[in-house]
């Protein structure tokens, strides 16, 4: 007799972690281990799969043992950084390479080939998504091109995101991807129910690597007897950032979430219409049950939570996360100082990955709280870039939920409402990533009827109203564009 526990694998960028929820949304167990980056150049950025793999198996572990057993779990949700790819080999079961990560770049020479054979708009329309080495599909193309030991595997090749590596790994072989990740790679039409051919001869990769393109709930598959103490069923799967949208309780049209994690993502549900883009954000599919979809429209930043352990474990201009926030209040406004964080390109609306790291209006009165202060003030200027473009596209903003480990920053929340002139709500739980899997999961496993009957395992909510004046804010925001104007000009 199994219990009415779900288990859910939050594997992200910088650390994977497993959670153990009770049915009210009560969490009951955690555990958590770092993840190795591996930088083996500039603009490359990569992930060992087989860490990957050992480090959330052995959360998942102690999650359950602090849970009481694995008697207690009823069903497991998955939720992953999303466009990593994992190559690795059928009949071992061994990845044949490091996997290569979202914020990885080596794919731009690739990217501009594909724009100057005139597929931009051709791709966008068909996919959601812009040419950009982001994706997952001209990261598989270089694996192919330059891992020989890939390209001598043929069809002993497979290719996954992180949900569909960690799958194979759980129940000793399915090969799946849900349709919330599989939209990531730019080989799903956005309306296509599986691989696209036409997409899939343009990135040059075969059927054959790829993993079959499933729902985000349901029965989804079962792990190995032997992992975790018995068989538990996969009931959840879904990308990290619809998982916080699902999360946010982001369920109807308009609904919409940034979540402020290694990178900043904001994605507004846009119901069962194809989110189309006229100002370079993305469409991709929310979820996806019963083969039916649900989609959103999204905006990209590249760097946030990065941006904070860059200045700490890189600069060491401050010891911890949590000093930003009295460092930001210590100071009336940035003194000048304008920061443009693109340590990683540029993401949405710009997508420019040639861009580099700026801060600039540096003087001998610039201190370390300056500095931060101007680091911080990015987020909120990077949001509002997006908001404008959502709004152009159709989709304004009536309020922003917010969550991840960097909204629980009390000044980062009050400038986000103060710079978009916008409501702004922050869950008690700041892990929506996590829940939001864990209301798959439940619903998958028939705990919950429907993913609105699963809202009530969200918590309590705290407020954030604007209150900047405006020539303050107009101040602010027009610092911000000629600053950004200028460098986009100069391409560093
Ligand atoms: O698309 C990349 C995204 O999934 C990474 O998420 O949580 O590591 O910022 P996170």
């Amino acid at each position: 007799m199994s219990g009415d526990l779900i288990l859910v694998l939050d594997e992200g960028t910088t650390s994977t972690r497993a959670i153990v929820y009770a049915p009210d949304g009560a969490v009951l167990a955690t555990a958590q281990r770092e993840l190795t980056q591996h930088y083996p150049e500039p603009g490359r950025v990569e992930h060992d799969a087989t860490e990957i793999w050992d480090r959330t198996l052995a959360c998942a572990r102690d999650a359950i043992a602090k849970a009481g057993g694995a008697e207690r779990i009823a069903a497991i949700g998955i939720t992953n950084q999303r466009e990593t790819v994992v190559a690795w080999d059928r009949q071992t079961g061994e990845p044949v390479t490091r996997a290569i990560v979202w914020q990885d770049r080596r794919t731009a020479p690739l990217c501009a080939s594909l724009r100057e054979q005139g597929l931009e708009a051709h791709l966008q329309a068909r996919t959601g998504l812009v040419i950009d080495p982001y994706f997952s599909g001209t990261k598989m193309r270089w694996i192919l091109d330059n891992v020989p030991e890939a390209g001598a595997l043929g069809d002993r090749l497979a290719f996954g995101t992180v949900e569909s590596w960690l799958v194979w790994k759980l129940t000793g072989g399915l090969h799946v991807s849900d349709a919330s990740n599989a939209s990531r790679t730019q080989l799903l039409a956005l309306d296509g129910a599986d691989w696209d051919d036409e997409l899939m001869a343009i990135f040059g990769v075969a059927r054959a690597m790829l993993p079959e393109v499933v729902d985000s709930l349901g029965r989804l598959g079962e792990t190995r007897a032997d992992l975790l103490g018995r068989a538990i069923p996969i009931c959840g799967l879904a990308g990290d950032q619809q998982s916080a949208c699902i999360g946010q309780h982001c369920l109807e049209h308009g609904d919409t979430k940034a979540t402020f994690g290694t990178g900043a993502f904001v994605l507004t549900n846009r119901g069962k219409a194809l989110p189309r883009s006229g100002h370079r954000l993305l469409g991709t599919v929310l979820y996806q049950v019963g083969g039916e979809r649900t989609y959103a429209l999204e905006g990209s930043i590249f760097v946030a939570g990065s941006l904070i352990k860059w200045l700490r474990d890189t600069l060491g201009i401050i010891r911890s996360a949590g000093e930003t926030e009295a460092l930001a209040r210590s100071v009336s406004d940035s003194g000048g100082v304008l920061f443009l964080p693109a340590l990683a390109g540029l993401g949405a609306p710009h997508w420019r990955p040639d861009v580099q790291g700026v801060a600039a209006g540096l003087t001998l009165g610039t201190s370390r709280a300056h500095l931060v202060r101007a680091a911080m003030e990015s987020l909120a200027h990077q949001c509002h870039d997006l908001q404008e473009a959502f709004a152009a596209d159709g989709a304004p903003w009536a309020k922003l939920r917010i969550d991840g480990g960097m909204s629980a920053n009390d000044w980062i929340a009050q400038d986000l409402a103060d710079v978009l002139d916008l409501p702004v709500e922050r869950p008690a739980d700041i892990e929506t990533t996590a829940l939001g899997a864990a209301m798959l999961a439940g619903v998958g496993a028939g705990l919950y009827a429907s993913l609105e009957e699963a809202v009530a395992m969200r918590g309590h909510i705290a407020s954030f109203t604007p209150h900047m004046d405006a020539p303050a804010r107009a101040s602010r925001l027009s610092h911000w564009r000629a600053g950004l104007e200028k460098h986009l000009a100069l391409g560093c």
